[in-house]
C-alpha cells in the first residue's frame, strides 16, 4: 500500500459496538473512527455509555457485559484477540486514564516505583539505570516538580492535579499510540484542569498520540479536540446522534440534544462574537 494511503488509515475503527449488561443495551451499535495523531471527543449525560465505551476498548468490560461488534486497531480486532495479546497491547499500545486518580495509584507504593512499574510490566529486562532515567524523564515531561525528590513520595503527598500528570506519566512511559482519557479533569477544579488539559495537549502533538477524550462536559471536550482534524461525538442513550469537528458542531447542532448540551455550556459561548444558531 503507498504511503499516503496507509497513513490515512485509521488507528482506531469501531463498528457497530454493542453491549449489555442483565440484557440492557447501553451501548447501541455505535461507530466511529479515530487517526493516528487525532483527538475524538465522547461527550454525553452521564449514563449514556462512554465508559462503558472506554472499557470495552481495553477488553476491560465486566465478565458479566455482552458485547458484539468490532474494534480495529491498527489491523487487529480487539473484541477477537486472545487475553494475552490483549494484555500486551493495554498499558503499551492503549494507555488509559481515569477520572479518580487516586483511586488509580497504590497508596502504599512509592510515585517513582510505581512508574517503574509500568514500563517494568511491558519491558522487564530495562536495565536499572535505565529504568531510573526513563521514570524521571517522564515525571519530568508531565511537569511534575523536583522529580529526583518526588519519586520516594507516595501518592497521598501530592495534589489531586499532580496525581492525574502521575497517571499520565505511567499511562505514556511505554510510548502508546493511543491514549483513552476518561473524564481525566472532572474531579479537578477548573484551574487545574485547563493545567492538565494543556499538559494532554502539549503531549498529543510530541507523542503523535491519538486520543479517546470523554466528558459529560461539553465545554471540556471541545477544549480537547481543538486542533485540525478532530471531532467530537454526542453520545445520548446508548447511541452516537451526531458528530462534527467543534467548530461545525458549535456553529451548527444539528440535533437538539446537542443543542441543549450547548445551552449548558456556557463558558464556551460567552466570548463569542456571534450567537449561536439555536
Ligand atoms: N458493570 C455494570 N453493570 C451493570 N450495568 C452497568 C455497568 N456499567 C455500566 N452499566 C450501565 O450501562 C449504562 C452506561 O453506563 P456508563 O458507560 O458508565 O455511562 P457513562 O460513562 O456515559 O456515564 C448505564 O445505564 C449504566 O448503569
Ligand atoms: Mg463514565
Amino acid at each position: 500500500m503507498p504511503e499516503s494511503e496507509s497513513s490515512q488509515r485509521p488507528l482506531l475503527e469501531v463498528s457497530k459496538l454493542t453491549i449489555a449488561f442483565a440484557g440492557k443495551t447501553a451501548v447501541d451499535s455505535i461507530s466511529f473512527t479515530l487517526a493516528a495523531g487525532k483527538t475524538l471527543g465522547l461527550v454525553g449525560e452521564s449514563g449514556s455509555g462512554k465508559s462503558a465505551t472506554s472499557l470495552a476498548l481495553l477488553r476491560l468490560l465486566p465478565l458479566s457485559a455482552r458485547f458484539t461488534g468490532e474494534i480495529r486497531f491498527g489491523d487487529r480486532n480487539l473484541l477477537a484477540l486472545p487475553e494475552a495479546e490483549m494484555r500486551s497491547l493495554r498499558g503499551r499500545s492503549i494507555a488509559m486514564i481515569f477520572q479518580e486518580p487516586m483511586t488509580a495509584l497504590n497508596p502504599v507504593m512509592r510515585v517513582g516505583h510505581q512508574v517503574a512499574e509500568a514500563l517494568l510490566a511491558h519491558h522487564p529486562r530495562t536495565p536499572r539505570a535505565e529504568v531510573r532515567a526513563r521514570v524521571l524523564a517522564a515525571m519530568h515531561e508531565v511537569g511534575l516538580p523536583d522529580p529526583e525528590l518526588r519519586l520516594r513520595d507516595y501518592p497521598h503527598q501530592f495534589s489531586g492535579g499532580q496525581r492525574q500528570r502521575i497517571l499520565i506519566a505511567i499511562a505514556l512511559i511505554n510510548r502508546p499510540r493511543l491514549l483513552i482519557a476518561d473524564e481525566p479533569t472532572t474531579a479537578l477544579d477548573v484551574t487545574v484542569q485547563a493545567q492538565i488539559l494543556a499538559l494532554l495537549r502539549e503531549l498529543r502533538r510530541t507523542h503523535n498520540l491519538a486520543m479517546l477524550f470523554i466528558s459529560h462536559d461539553l465545554a471540556v471536550v471541545a477544549q480537547a479536540c481543538d486542533q485540525p482534524g478532530d471531532r467530537i461525538a454526542v453520545m445520548q442513550h446508548g447511541q452516537l446522534v451526531e458528530s462534527a469537528s467543534a467548530h461545525d458542531l458549535f456553529r451548527a447542532p444539528r440535533h437538539a440534544y446537542t443543542r441543549r448540551l450547548l445551552a449548558s455550556a456556557p463558558t464556551m459561548h460567552t466570548d463569542r462574537d456571534r450567537p449561536l444558531a439555536l
